[in-house]
């Protein structure tokens, strides 16, 4: 069932089995496996699946892609039921954002600041605004993220234990095409040319954990590696490359605890993102 107001969804919720699990998944659609491998877990583990749909204008910058951002609710719709999701929930931006509206979500320090948080200054509190309004709407026993965003994932972790929201956040592992290359709704951006260059991300990524798997400790070796390898591309512009602890995002000069590699690189007007985690050996 589609809903587009805050108050059916509630009611929906509301006449259910008070002990049923809900599980959330929050999207801005365009949806694609990755999408669709948080719903089927989430359909595993819930005895109700809301997928919200909500391209949230809070998370983008004035010059960023709001208005161009793919956007499909038909097609969307078909897959997340084939998938699992019981209800979509894909409000306007007068429902989630009326008018005065004037409270902000904003989880403060270098979690925010640093990786993304650096060219997109006020992403992370757009995304915490909308993520902690969808828990309030459903209020889920279980909330699904994917890995591929990291920061956003920690920022999320992080707001729900300083909150106290009583939800568990489940992280999924990155989908990836055939040739190694996130699956992203950005992707759609992607020239021929671009697509094949942007497979340059997850191989160094993938190089760079083997050497450390083989003894390489010093992010600094890491990361010029991994920055020599995208450079050697036409197309690519590098907006950060960099080796931190995997909760807090502080940087590290020596992998000594569970950390990621997490990057972040143009091709044409799309920006891409990637990352590995370093476990420890
Ligand atoms: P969106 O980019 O649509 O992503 C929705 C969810 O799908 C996020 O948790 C994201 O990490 C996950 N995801 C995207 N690509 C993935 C992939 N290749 N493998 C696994 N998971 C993947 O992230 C957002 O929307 C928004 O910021 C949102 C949290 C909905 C708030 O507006």
């Amino acid at each position: 069932m589609i809903i587009s107001k805050v108050a059916d969804l509630r009611q929906e919720l509301k006449s259910k089995d008070p002990g049923a699990k809900v599980g959330l998944v929050p999207t801005m659609g365009y949806l694609h496996r990755g999408h669709l491998s948080l719903i089927e877990r989430a359909r595993a583990e819930n005895d109700i699946v809301v997928l919200s749909i909500f391209v949230n204008p809070t998370q983008f910058a004035p010059n960023e892609d709001f208005d161009s951002y793919p956007r499909d609710l038909e097609k969307d719709c078909k897959l997340a039921y084939q998938s699992g999701a019981n209800y979509i929930f894909a409000p306007s931006d007068k429902e989630m954002y009326g008018a005065n509206y004037s409270t902000y979500v904003n989880v403060d320090g270098n979690i925010s600041r640093g990786l993304c948080g650096k060219s997109r200054p006020n992403h992370f509190r757009g995304v915490t605004t909308i993520v902690s309004k969808l828990f309030n709407i459903v209020n889920p026993s279980n909330a699904y993220f994917g890995m591929k965003d990291a920061q956003q994932l920690s920022i999320i972790n992080r707001m729900v234990k300083d909150l106290n929201y009583n939800i568990n956040i489940v992280p999924c592992p990155i989908v990836r095409d055939e040739n190694g290359l996130a699956l992203s709704s950005r992707n759609a951006y992607l020239t021929d040319e671009a697509k094949k260059q942007a497979l340059i991300l997850s191989r160094s990524l993938k190089e760079a954990k083997t050497l450390y798997l083989e003894g390489e400790n010093n992010a600094q070796e890491l990361k010029r590696y991994i920055r020599g390898k995208i450079n050697s591309m036409s197309l690519a512009k590098i907006d950060y490359v960099e080796i931190v602890d995997q909760e807090t995002l502080e940087n590290i000069d020596y992998i000594n605890r569970p950390s990621i590699i997490a990057l972040a690189v143009y091709f044409g007007k799309s920006r891409l993102l990637d990352n590995i985690v370093l476990e420890d050996k």
